[in-house]
């Protein structure tokens, strides 16, 4: 796991990229309430919220929701953004394989590859929290990635403006394939207007799923389970996956 500290400024860096896809998740998302969900969906839990992004988007459009994440830096700053806009959104601090909601949610969102930071048992512990939290018909939707096992990747730069900032962040995948284990690595270079530069590393282990082993786990706990492609249904050259698991 990423030292709390480094982590709100890895995902700062994030921010923007993240953004402009999310509304064309939500709109998906909302599609898969329509078409999958046995129930109506008003209530909403966020798990692994982060700073709120997707929580945000879904509390804009009319929903009641309650965001999760393990990090207070993080729930710092999507409480911060719940305020600037207005929004009612409960935000809290907690491990999503502690929580003990019963039958309290008509969906369960879990956004961005979040669920590869559980393993072949957390993630047991993970879908068997889920279904308890969820009312009878409720839908749990959460996206993956395809990560090939091809061994090391990168890096790949990014560089791009901040407001009087420039923001370098390199990023390198290295894959284990015997463990399917992903360590994802990225130096974060923040060049400040004076020219002196403000560097560290983020270091993140994440479990690696193929989408039958996702369904074939969610299966021991949901009544339907479904795999999706990216934002739409499964085609063979998909590289984003969104596991639909319905109580
Ligand atoms: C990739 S970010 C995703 C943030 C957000 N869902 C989004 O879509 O922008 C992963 C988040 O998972 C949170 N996280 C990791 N393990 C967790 C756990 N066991 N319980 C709750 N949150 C967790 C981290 O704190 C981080 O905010």
């Amino acid at each position: 796991m990423v030292a709390c500290t480094n982590f709100i400024l890895f995902y700062r860096s994030t921010t923007r990229r993240r953004a402009e896809r999310v509304k064309d998740e939500i709109n998906f998302v909302e599609g898969l309430f329509r078409e999958d969900a046995e129930r109506e969906v008003r209530r909403i839990l966020d798990l692994a919220c982060g700073t709120g992004i997707p929580t945000l988007e879904l509390a804009r459009r009319g929903y009641h929701v309650t965001g999760l994440d393990l990090h207070e830096e993080m729930l710092t700053v999507a409480r911060r953004k719940a305020e600037r806009e207005e929004l009612s959104v409960e935000f809290i601090q907690g491990n999503a394989l502690e929580i003990d909601f019963e039958e309290e949610f008509d969906a369960i969102t879990m956004f961005f590859s979040s669920i590869m930071y559980f393993d072949d048992s957390t993630i047991q512990v993970l879908f068997n929290s889920v279904k308890w939290a969820l009312r009878p018909g409720g839908i749990f939707i959460a996206d993956f990635p395809c990560w090939y096992y091809g061994g090391r990747d990168g890096p790949i730069v990014w560089d791009e403006r901040k407001g009087d900032e420039r923001l370098i962040l390199t990023d390198w995948r290295v894959v284990e394939p015997a463990f399917q284990k992903l360590h994802f690595k990225r130096l974060v270079q923040i060049v400040k207007p004076d020219g002196s530069v403000r560097a560290f590393m983020v270091d993140d282990e994440l479990n690696i799923y193929t989408p039958r082993e996702i369904r074939l786990l969610a299966e021991k706990h949901f009544r339907k389970v479904k795999i999706y492609g990216n934002l739409r249904e499964l085609r063979p050259n998909d590289r984003r996956y969104w596991l639909v698991a319905v109580k």
